[in-house]
Parts: C-alpha cells; sequence; structure tokens
C-alpha cells in the first residue's frame, strides 16, 4: 500500500464497521482485514471494473469472505447500522461533496468522516465547516513527490476556518506536522503567483480581493517558519 493509503489506515481506529467509498483495487479495506480490524469491512465503487478489482484482490489475499462488496455511487448502498467510520479518499473534494450531500444519514456524530481529496480540498472544508461538521484532525502525508491531507470529521458542532485555511487545514491543527512548513511554502508560493496574474491582468476584482487576503493569511503564518524555526 502507498504511503497515502497507510495515513489513512494509520487514522482509522478499531470500531463496528468501516466503509471504503470509492475503493478501486480495494487496497485499504484488504490491509484493514490483514491487519485485524475488529468490524465489518464494505468497498464501495460506481464503476464495475475497479470493484472487480478490489474483489479479486481480496479473494487473492484470502479475505474476500471479509470485506462486503457494494457496486453503487458513494453511500447509496451502504447500512448505515453497520459502519461508524467512512473513508472517502482519492476524489475531487467536489465529488466528495456530492457524495455526503446524497447521504443524509450520513450527518449524525455517530460517523467519523476521513477524507482525502485530491483536488479542491477548500470546497470539501467550505462544505463541511457550512454543514455543521466539525474537522477534528489534519495530517500531511508526503507520497511521491506530493504532499496530501488527510483529515477526519464528525458532524453535530460549529467551527471557524480562515479563507487561507480553507485550502491549508486549520493552521493550529497542523503546527505538530512535520510536512506542514513545506505544504505551507507551497501553498504561499501558488497564492503569490495567482495574486500576481490576477494584478497584471486587472479583471475580476472581487476575486482579486478574495486572493489578496488569502495570500496574506498565507504570508503571516509563513512568517513563523520564516528563519527555519518556529517563532513562539
Ligand atoms: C482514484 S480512485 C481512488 C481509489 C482509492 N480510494 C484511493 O484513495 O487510492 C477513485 C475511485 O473512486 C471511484 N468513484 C468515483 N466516483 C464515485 C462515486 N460517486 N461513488 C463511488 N465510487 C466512485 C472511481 O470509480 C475510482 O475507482
Amino acid at each position: 500500500m502507498n504511503r497515502r493509503l497507510q495515513a489513512i489506515e494509520n487514522m482509522i481506529v478499531p470500531g463496528i464497521g468501516m466503509i471504503d467509498v470509492g475503493t478501486d483495487h480495494g487496497y485499504l479495506p484488504v490491509s484493514l482485514a490483514r491487519h485485524g480490524y475488529p468490524g465489518a469491512l464494505f468497498a464501495s465503487d460506481i464503476g464495475e471494473g475497479p470493484l472487480s478489482a478490489a474483489r479479486r484482490n481480496a479473494e487473492a489475499a484470502g479475505l474476500g469472505d471479509r470485506i462486503a462488496f457494494q457496486l453503487c455511487d458513494g453511500l447509496a448502498l451502504c447500512d448505515p447500522a453497520s459502519v461508524d467510520t467512512i473513508v472517502i479518499a482519492g476524489m475531487g473534494g467536489d465529488t466528495i461533496c456530492g457524495i455526503l450531500d446524497r447521504a443524509e444519514w450520513s450527518m449524525h456524530p455517530r460517523y467519523r468522516l476521513i477524507l482525502q481529496p485530491m483536488t479542491r480540498a477548500e470546497v470539501l472544508r467550505y462544505w463541511l465547516v457550512n454543514n455543521e461538521y466539525v474537522i477534528e484532525e489534519e495530517h500531511l502525508v508526503e507520497d511521491s513527490g506530493e504532499i496530501y491531507a488527510v483529515f477526519s470529521a464528525r458532524f453535530g458542532g460549529s467551527m471557524k476556518l480562515k479563507d487561507a485555511e480553507l485550502y491549508t487545514g486549520a493552521f493550529a491543527m497542523l503546527e505538530q506536522e512535520p510536512l506542514w512548513p513545506a505544504f505551507l511554502a507551497k501553498q504561499h508560493g501558488r497564492f503569490r503567483k495567482l495574486l500576481l496574474g490576477l494584478r497584471q491582468s486587472g479583471r475580476e476584482p472581487g476575486r482579486l480581493e478574495l486572493v489578496e487576503g488569502i495570500q496574506q493569511e498565507l504570508e503571516k503564518e509563513s512568517m513563523k517558519y520564516a528563519d527555519g524555526t518556529r517563532d513562539l
């Protein structure tokens, strides 16, 4: 299993059941079964090909009976009583929002979501904080030269994030992450470039203002790491 999926597995705690939505090859549930996860294991995928691959991998590991496979959109076939952990990883943030939106039952504090958006993480964090979710943990993992955000969330609370934190995750939660300074520098560079482009074009004044604000928030946070040491 790659480091990204390993980081997700490390966040899963023993419980009554876990569903891996968009399982593709089924690496996560197979690994959990191998490592003695005590609850029920489910793997769903919208594609017949990926789900067959997952089934084959589970069977090859002698774990075919341990995992229930569901060919469907997101959580459509998931029995709400059978899981307490919902993993949705490796998809765009907007796709993840759609999956959660279509499964209203999952908006309940008994479910811990473990999410790993590949793109548009800001859309997902915005959706979560505007739908009474609290992001409980934020982690960063490096895999094949990329830094990925993996976070957990639970329904039933309120949380505020700065505009910049929608893109990066809450600054305070990320301070303990060894990859945070590198990730922050990357996001800061991205927004500096975006801001420069918007200023030069003179178009989209509303967007310019938003990007300017985010750039300033990232700049301020980056100052703490400017000389390589945390300025406490
Ligand atoms: C790039 S793979 C990610 C696999 C694995 N979760 C990971 O993180 O490595 C995305 C998978 O999500 C599936 N998928 C996309 N939209 C889906 C949806 N709405 N419901 C279920 N599966 C979906 C795709 O068929 C594909 O197998």
